[in-house]
C-alpha cells in the first residue's frame, strides 16, 4: 500500500515556525491540532518535527512499533548530560533492566507509605505559611514536592544535603525553563546563548553529583537499609543477581529528583489558580474535604471517597498538562498510521495539543 503524504506546515518565509514557537509553543501546537486530522510536518528553519495530533498513531509510536523509536535528542543528550542514563533519558535494554529494578517503588504499598510523608510535610508547610500576605504559590510548590521526593528517596538524609540538592536543582532548570526564549532556542538548536546561566549550570551539575555520591557511600555503610526509596534501589538485584552500581544509583536518585518534583508542583499550582478561577468548584472541593476528612490530614485510605477532588485534579491535568510534549527519534524508516517517518526524524507527542481537541 502506497503511504499517505504528510502535510508540511512551512511557517513563515525565512524564520518558518522557529519564532512564533518560540514566542508561544501552546498556539502553534494548539493551531496545528486543530487543523490536522492525524499528522503535520512542522518545520523550524533548521530542523523539524512531526507532530503526532491523532491518539492511535500515538500509541502505535509509544506502545505497538517503540522499538523502532529512541528518546529525543533533548532528552538523550541535554537532558541526560543532568540526569545520566536514568528511567527518563535511556531506551532499550539499559531502560528495561532499570524499569524492572524500579519497579518495587511504585507498588501500591509503597505509595501507601509515601502519602504519610507528604501529608506531614504539607502540614508543615501549612503552618509556617504567613497570613495576610502575597506568597509565590509555585515557588512554594517547588519547595515542597522537592521535600517530599527528598524524604520518600532519602528518609535518613542531613538537612544541609537537602538543601545543597534543592540548591543545584534550581540552579539546573534555570536553564531548562520555558519562560525564557533564550532556553527556548537553545533547546531547539542545541547552541548556548546564556554563557552566564551555563557556567553556573555545570557548578550545580558537579554540585548535585557530589552530594547524591556522598549519601549513597554513607549508605552503602549501612548494615540494613532504611525503608525508603533508595534503600529499596540499594537491594534491588537484576535477573542475574546482580545490584545497580553507584552511578547507576545516583542516576536515578536525579531521574527521581527531577521527574517527581516538577511536574507535581505544577499540577498543585495550576490547581489552586483554577480552583480561584472557579468559586463554585471552591466551595464544593471544601465541602468534600471537610466531609470526608473531618478536620484531620488525609491519609491514603480516604483517597477512594475523594471522589470530586480526583475529578479536580484530573481536569486540572487536562487544562494545563505539566509534561505538555514529548518526542521520539525514528531508529529506521517505519510507517505508522499509514504515513513513512523517516529515519532520524523526531515524532512529536503533545499532551496540552490532545486534551484540547474535541475528538
Ligand atoms: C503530575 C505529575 C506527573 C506527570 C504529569 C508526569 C508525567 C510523565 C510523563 C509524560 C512521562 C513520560 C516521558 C517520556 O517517556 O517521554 C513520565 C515518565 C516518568 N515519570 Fe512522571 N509524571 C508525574 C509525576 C511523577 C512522579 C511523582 C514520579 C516519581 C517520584 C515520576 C517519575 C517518572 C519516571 C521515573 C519516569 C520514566 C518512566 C520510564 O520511562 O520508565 N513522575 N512522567
Amino acid at each position: 500500500m502506497q503511504n499517505q503524504r504528510i502535510p508540511v506546515n512551512y511557517g513563515l518565509p525565512k524564520i518558518e515556525n522557529l519564532i512564533p514557537y518560540v514566542l508561544n509553543p501552546f498556539e502553534l501546537l494548539h493551531q496545528n491540532q486543530f487543523t490536522h486530522q492525524d499528522i503535520v510536518e512542522i518545520k523550524f528553519r533548521l530542523s523539524s518535527m512531526f507532530l503526532l495530533t491523532n491518539p492511535t498513531l500515538i500509541e502505535e509510536v509509544l506502545v505497538h512499533k517503540y522499538k523502532h523509536f529512541r528518546k529525543d535528542v533533548f532528552l538523550r543528550e541535554r537532558a541526560a548530560a543532568v540526569f545520566g542514563n536514568g528511567l527518563l533519558t535511556s531506551d532499550g535494554d539499559v531502560w528495561l533492566r532499570h524499569r524492572r529494578m524500579m519497579q518495587p517503588a511504585f507498588h501500591k504499598q509503597r505509595i501507601a507509605e509515601y502519602a504519610t510523608t507528604m501529608a506531614n510535610s504539607t502540614a508543615e508547610l501549612l503552618a509556617q505559611i504567613p497570613r495576610n500576605t502575597y506568597i509565590d504559590i509555585h515557588e512554594l510548590m517547588l519547595d515542597l514536592t522537592l521535600t517530599i521526593v527528598g524524604q520518600t528517596l532519602f528518609s535518613t538524609s542531613k538537612p544541609e544535603h537537602m538543601e545543597k540538592i534543592k540548591h543545584a536543582l534550581h540552579a539546573i532548570m534555570q536553564r531548562f525553563g520555558n519562560n525564557n526564549w533564550l532556553n527556548i532556542i537553545e533547546q531547539i538548536t542545541g547552541v548556548i546563548l546564556n554563557r552566564k546561566l551555563y557556567r553556573a549550570y555545570e557548578v550545580a551539575i558537579a554540585q548535585l553529583n557530589e552530594t547524591i555520591d556522598e549519601i549513597i557511600a554513607e549508605r552503602h555503610s549501612y548494615t540494613q537499609q532504611p525503608n525508603d526509596l533508595l534503600g529499596m534501589m540499594i537491594d534491588s538485584r537484576d535477573d542475574e543477581g546482580q545490584p545497580m552500581s553507584r552511578e547507576q544509583l545516583r542516576d536515578e536518585c536525579k531521574t527521581l529528583f527531577l521527574a517527581g518534583h516538577e511536574t507535581t508542583a505544577l499540577n498543585v499550582s495550576w490547581t489552586m489558580y483554577l480552583i480561584h478561577l472557579n468559586p463554585k468548584v471552591q466551595l464544593r472541593l471544601q465541602r468534600e474535604l471537610r466531609h470526608v476528612l473531618h478536620g484531620e490530614r488525609p491519609t491514603y485510605d480516604a483517597i477512594p471517597q475523594l471522589l470530586f477532588t480526583e475529578k479536580v485534579i484530573r481536569e486540572s491535568l487536562r487544562m494545563k498538562p505539566p509534561a505538555w510534549l514529548t518526542q521520539r527519534e525514528a531508529l529506521t524508516d517505519i510507517e505508522i498510521g499509514g504515513y513513512l517517518i523517516p529515519a532520524g526524524k523526531n515524532v512529536a507527542m503533545s499532551p496540552y495539543a490532545i486534551h484540547y481537541d474535541p475528538r
